[in-house]
This record gives C-alpha cells, sequence and structure tokens, in this order.
C-alpha cells in the first residue's frame, strides 16, 4: 500500500520533524516536504540529510494565496503537521485540509496556550504558576489558536528542583516519542475517509 504523504510545518530547530522523519520509514506516511517560514531554521538542514524538498514561504504567499493549496494538492500531500511552525494558519488552508492538520503543544492545553505561548514562554509560565505538572498536547487545528480537538496529551511531573529549561526538555523529549506515533494512528483511523 502507498504511504500517505505529510508536509511539515516548522520555523525552528525541526527536532520534533526528525523525530516525524525518522519514524516515517517504517510507518504509514512519508515526509513528502518540510516548509518552513525562516531560511536559517536548523529544520531545513533534514531536508538535506534526509532527502526531502523544502520550501521557505514568505508572509505574502501564506496568507494572501491559495497558491499554496494547490501546490500541495498537486503533490498529493493529505495532512499537515506542524511541529514547532510560529505563524497562525490561515482559514483557506483550515477549510482545505478540514481535521488534517495536527500541531503539537508544550503544555496541557487549554492551560498554557494562546497568543504568546509559544517556546520558553510556555515553560516560564507554568515555572512561575508553580504547577506541579505539565506536559504536551497533541490537537487538530481550527481558526482559534491552540483550541482545535485534542488529540492525545501525557503528563510529567514537575519537581521542586525543576527550572523552566529541564521542564522543556522533559517535555521535548516525550514529544519526539508521542508526536510521530501519533500522526501515524490518526492517519490510520481516517484514512478510509480520504479519496
Ligand atoms: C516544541 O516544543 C513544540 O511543542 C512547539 O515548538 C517546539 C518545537 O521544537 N510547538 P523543535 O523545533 O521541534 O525542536
Amino acid at each position: 500500500m502507498s504511504k500517505t504523504k505529510i508536509a511539515i510545518f516548522a520555523s525552528g530547530t525541526g527536532s520534533n520533524a526528525k523525530a516525524i522523519i525518522e519514524h516515517s520509514f517504517q510507518a504509514n506516511y512519508e515526509v513528502d516536504l518540510i516548509i518552513s517560514n525562516k531560511k536559517n531554521a536548523g529544520v531545513l538542514n533534514f531536508s538535506e540529510e534526509f532527502d526531502i524538498d523544502a520550501m521557505v514561504i514568505d508572509k505574502e504567499t501564506f496568507y494572501e494565496d491559495d497558491i499554496l493549496i494547490h501546490f500541495l494538492q498537486q503533490r498529493d500531500i493529505k495532512y499537515l503537521i506542524l511541529a514547532g511552525f510560529l505563524w497562525q494558519i490561515p482559514s483557506y488552508l483550515i477549510q482545505a485540509f478540514p481535521e488534517r492538520i495536527l500541531n503539537i503543544h508544550p503544555a496541557l492545553l487549554p492551560k498554557y496556550g494562546g497568543k504568546g505561548m509559544y517556546g520558553s514562554n510556555v515553560h516560564q509560565a507554568v515555572f512561575d504558576a508553580k504547577e506541579k505538572e505539565s506536559g504536551l498536547t497533541i490537537h487538530l487545528v481550527n481558526e482559534e489558536y491552540d483550541k482545535g480537538e485534542i488529540l492525545f496529551q501525557t503528563k510529567i511531573e514537575v519537581l521542586a528542583t525543576d527550572t523552566p529549561k529541564n521542564i522543556a526538555s522533559k517535555i521535548l523529549k516525550l514529544e519526539h516519542k508521542h508526536y510521530p506515533q501519533i500522526i501515524e494512528k490518526y492517519i490510520a483511523e481516517n484514512s478510509g475517509v480520504l479519496l
């Protein structure tokens, strides 16, 4: 059976992207394209390393054009996977890929989500609030930032000795373990629905 094509959208280091690519070799999906909004993003190194096409997109094309939809559809890409992508996804893209855009957030949504809650801000806020636990959330993307249907969550304990930095690294390790598996599972469960 042929593999389902996905595109990864990422703005930064791309450690999740790497985990997703590595898992793809034994999974039901294939990473067809990496899209970044930053031309120096670390994630683009994985395009070379794994011989995957990459594209750097500018704001105008992303928000004011539907060229991107045609491009993605032409490549037969079925799912969009956000892995540390910092631009909000425009409605036209959500409508073109309904329930087929996934995101990962390094906290237990609905807490510590929404505007400004990205990167170290999330872990600093969890630390400042003296939370006893944090975790990660994998969810569908809809028009409301960080508010789409939750597909998966898992928790870590926040110890009195933890710093925002090591809260972040504990969660990131779990992201690498779970995100590829949840993507695979979601695609398996929904593959009959797609033409
Ligand atoms: C991850 O913590 C993810 O949850 C968040 O952005 C970070 C991306 O890290 N959305 P990386 O670029 O995959 O290393």
